[in-house]
Order: structure tokens, then sequence, then C-alpha cells
């Protein structure tokens, strides 16, 4: 079986920051709450009329061009998020017209934060086992349309953004050597958007109620977390046959310093060997690994032959983590 590996990746992020001085004129909070109980300084929030596939498209046409491959070449595009243009069409549908990607199979995947995990593992298959050479995966995300910007425990939290990778066939031992994927239904409650679905059609007691805005059980989720990201990255560094002693780099889910923090104790890991950018885009569920991954790659903070872990957790519940040979 060939292996599966990035070939190159892409980010997008809006323009506009909110700060947490601009949250402090909207709720009752902040900066120094905001900075010690989640790390987060800033975030980036898109423009009115800016969907989903617009930072998507973005992100994606860069991680072409550093695969340098042309849009026609690729066989499948997955788009990760919870927030799409539409139910459907797909936004994949909307990357793959907008690009002209003519022979991609296209769809999305609701895997919350842990979507861009999910997405890379989904596509490595195809890969891997030969039916189709290449692959774009994009995870992006406009929470800022699902927030509700007048309740402070979630607003704080979250961003805009979109991060990309083109996976194909890859040599020399390096791709992704393993992943350890889960899922936890019964805390789906902790983490949700009630309303919207076939269980609550929007209504006007939906819209008046707010069950069109994420809500989340914080504390629960944050315990959830800190659990299982040590537990599944120590999952796929032994599934891939090597100790916590030969990574190079952890590129974790963005949701919480303190999260991250447990998550490299656990590892043993010194921080310089851990991407962050929360504190400059807070949350971006499913785009926050790709954008930190492509960061790193852009930065120089990955060099081939480094075994990096990405992990994350989310909605669902979900969790994921994998180890990549760069
Ligand atoms: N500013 C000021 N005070 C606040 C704010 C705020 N923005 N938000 C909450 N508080 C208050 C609360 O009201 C509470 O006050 P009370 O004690 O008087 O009731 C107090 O601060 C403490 O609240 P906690 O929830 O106990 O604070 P905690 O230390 O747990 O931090 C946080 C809250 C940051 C939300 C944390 O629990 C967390 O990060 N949880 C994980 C969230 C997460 O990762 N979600 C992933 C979602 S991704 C996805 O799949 C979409």
């Amino acid at each position: 079986m060939r292996a599966a590996g990035i070939l190159g990746t892409g980010a997008y992020l809006p323009e506009k920051i909110l700060t947490n001085q601009d949250l402090e004129e909207m709720v009752d909070t902040s900066d120094d709450w905001i900075v010690s109980r989640t790390g987060i300084r800033e975030r980036r929030i898109s423009a009115e009329g800016e969907a989903a596939s617009d930072l998507a498209y973005k992100a994606a046409q860069q991680a072409l061009e550093t695969a340098g491959l042309d849009a026609e070449q690729i066989d499948l595009i997955i788009v990760a998020t919870i927030t799409p243009d539409t139910t459907f069409p797909s936004t994949a549908n909307l990357i793959q017209e907008r690009l002209g990607a003519k022979k991609a199979a296209a769809f999305d995947l609701a895997a919350a934060c842990s979507g861009f995990l999910y997405g890379v593992a989904t596509a490595s298959q195809f890969i891997q086992n030969g039916l189709y050479r290449y692959a774009l995966v994009i995870g992006v995300e406009c929470l800022s349309r699902i927030v509700d910007w007048t309740d402070r425990n979630t607003c704080v939290l979250f961003g805009d953004g979109a991060g990309a990778a083109v996976l194909g066939p890859v040599e020399d031992g390096s791709g992704f050597l393993s992943f350890d994927l889960g899922s936890d239904g019964a805390g789906g409650e902790l983490l949700k958007l009630p309303a919207g679905g076939s269980r609550m059609p929007a209504s006007e007691e939906t819209i008046a109620n707010k069950q069109h805005f994420l809500q989340m059980a914080g504390s629960d989720v944050f315990k959830f977390a800190v659990r299982v990201m040590g537990s599944s990255a120590e999952a796929a560094i032994e599934k891939a046959g090597l100790t916590k002693e030969d990574i190079s780099l952890l590129v974790p889910h963005q949701a919480n310093m303190r999260i991250i923090d447990a998550a490299v104790k656990r590892l043993g890991l010194p921080i310089e060997k851990v991407v962050v950018n929360l504190d400059r885009y807070g949350n971006m569920s499913a785009a926050s690994i790709p954008v930190a991954l492509d960061e790193a790659a852009k930065n120089g903070k990955i060099k081939q032959g480094d075994h990096l872990v990405l992990v994350g957790f989310g909605g669902g519940l979900t969790w994921g983590a994998s180890v990549l040979k760069w």
C-alpha cells in the first residue's frame, strides 16, 4: 500500500480583528479574564457577506500553489466545517466549482473541531488504496455567524478562518504514519447548535429562544479535552511505533492554552515544540489545526523528516490524533 502525505498547505484569515478590548465594550468581560482563562488576545471575523467558501477558496488556492498542482489534478475535495455556506449544496461542491476542479468528488464532513483530522484520515485512505492520487482537505469556519454575541461564556472564545492541505502519494517513509479517531455521542449535549435541523426546524420560537446559536457546557468540555488530547496523542504515537522522544512538533487544536499546557505536560514536550496561535485567532474549530500547520510549515518550524503530532477534540463529542512524518 502506498503512503499518503501532505504536499502543500495554505491558510486564509479574514482581515477584521476583534480584540479582547473590543469585547469589553460588548459583554461583561475583561482582557485579563480572557487572557488568563484562555490565552486568547484577539480573533478574526469575516466581513459581511463573506462566507465559509470564500475563506476556504483562498486557503485552497494557496495550498495548490504550494503543492505545485492545478485544480484539474485534484480527485477529491473534503471540507471539514460546522458553518457551511448552506446545508446543501455542500461547501465542498462550491469550492470544486470555484477552483475548476472538474474531476473532483466533493463532500463536507462534520466532526466539529476534530473535522480536519477526520478529513485527512479519510482522504489518505483513498490515496493509500490507489483510488485517488490528489486530495484537497480544507478546515474552515465562520463561527462568528453562530455565536451569541451577548453570551460572554462563549463569544470570547471563537474566531473565523480557513486552512487547507493538498494530500498525495509520498515516498521515503514520510506521510501519515497513524491515526487515532474517536467519538462519544453521550457527550453530544455538551456542545451543540440545537435548531435548524430536522429535529427542531427554524421557527419564530427557535429564533426567540436563541437556539440557532452555539451552546456549550464549558467546564465539562474542558475536562474532556484535557483527558482526550493527551490520551489520543499517546495512542497515535504508539500506533506509529514511536515514542514521545521521537516527536519534533505538536500541532494541537487551539481552544484554550490551559488545555494545550495539560497535553504538553502529559507528553513531556518542551513548549518550543508546540505550535500556538490561539492568542491571535482564538478557537477556529476545524480551521485551527490546518492554519497552525500552515504557519509552522511557512515559518520554518518544520524540517524534512520531522515527526509531527496533530491532535484535536470537539463537538460530537469527537477527537482525533495523527503522527505525520514531514
Ligand atoms: N468574562 C468574564 N467572566 C466570565 C466569562 C468572560 N468571558 N465567561 C465566563 N465567565 C465567568 C462565569 O460566568 C463564571 O462565573 P460564576 O463563577 O460567577 O458563575 C466564572 O467566569 C468561571 O466560569 P468557568 O466556566 O468555571 O470558567 P473556566 O475556568 O472553566 O473557563 C472556559 C471557561 C474558558 C470556557 C473553559 O471552560 C474552556 O475553555 N472550556 C473548553 C471550551 C472548548 O474548548 N470548547 C471547544 C469547542 S469547539 C467546537 O467543537 C465548536
